[in-house]
């Protein structure tokens, strides 16, 4: 049986007068990548802020790990193991590829800060960092300065960052926005490379992308679920069919 890990519990948003999401219940199980499709203003990007503690909801609940998370901030659920990642928000463009690596490794260690509250040592992380980076698409370029490289790569490059903190649970809103087909399946490669040891939410207007990869999908139209299924039961689902197509690039 599936273990729920995040479960997002009648959760309204509203802006002013617009109802966003509409007490809306979602459950999202350990190891499993679920995508999150919908044309739009659909309230993909709000739900997303919901879960991470970017926004608070109107009304609703977030549970993590069985634990009410609604009112910590993304910063508390963060050190819980929830995880959003957002377009090069990592990425200090001065430092080089090995250092940015290195410096997300520390902040995730307890070794972060010493009992003067001075930045810890950067050693062991930047030794941490060279494997990564070896290993990875920028093997051989540790000390290519960020800032240096294309859009492309720094959102591979952020996205590297968040995988190599094994997250339990990662929330990605269109990581692929703006990437060549090339990037794009490096992108989705970096996130084969967490072996289901990490739970996804992936928001994504690739359909092809989320279908291939998702093991299952929720599509959201309007603030609410039109369904939650398998990639092979949404392809049929008629609902969800016009729901997405009526909308999504
Ligand atoms: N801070 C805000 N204030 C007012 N309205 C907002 C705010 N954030 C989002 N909205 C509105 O909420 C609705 C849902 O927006 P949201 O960004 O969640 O949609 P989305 O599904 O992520 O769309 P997209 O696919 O275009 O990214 C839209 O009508 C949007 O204009
Ligand atoms: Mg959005």
């Amino acid at each position: 049986m599936s273990t729920t890990l995040l479960q997002l519990h009648e959760i309204s948003q509203r802006f002013g007068k617009l109802h966003v999401l509409d007490q809306l219940t979602l459950s999202v199980h350990a190891g499993e990548t679920l995508g999150l499709i919908g044309p739009n203003g659909a309230g993909k990007t709000s739900l997303l802020n919901i879960a991470s503690g970017f926004s608070k909801p109107y009304a609703g609940k977030v549970l993590f790990k069985n634990q009410d998370i609604t009112r910590l901030d993304p910063a508390q659920r963060a050190r819980l193991g929830l995880m959003r990642s957002f377009q090069s928000s990592q990425i200090f463009p001065q430092h080089t590829i090995q250092h940015n690596l290195a410096l997300a490794l520390r902040a995730c260690t307890s070794k972060a800060y010493t009992w003067l509250g001075r930045p810890g040592p950067l050693r062991d992380s930047l030794e941490q960092a060279d494997d990564i980076v070896a290993s990875s698409l920028f093997g051989g370029r540790n000390d290519v300065v960020a800032g240096t490289l294309s859009y492309g790569e720094q959102r591979l490059l952020d996205l590297l960052i968040s995988v190599a903190q094994h997250p339990q649970m990662l929330l990605l809103d269109e990581p692929t926005a703006g990437l060549s087909k090339q990037e794009a399946a490096d992108a989705m490669a970096l996130l084969a490379g967490l072996h289901h040891q990490s739970t996804v939410v992936l928001v994504s207007h690739d359909l092809d992308l989320v279908f291939e990869h998702c093991d299952r999908i929720a599509v959201l139209n309007l603030g609410r679920l039109t369904a939650v299924d398998t990639p092979e039961a949404i392809r049929r689902h008629e609902g969800a069919q016009t729901a997405y197509l009526g909308g999504a690039e």
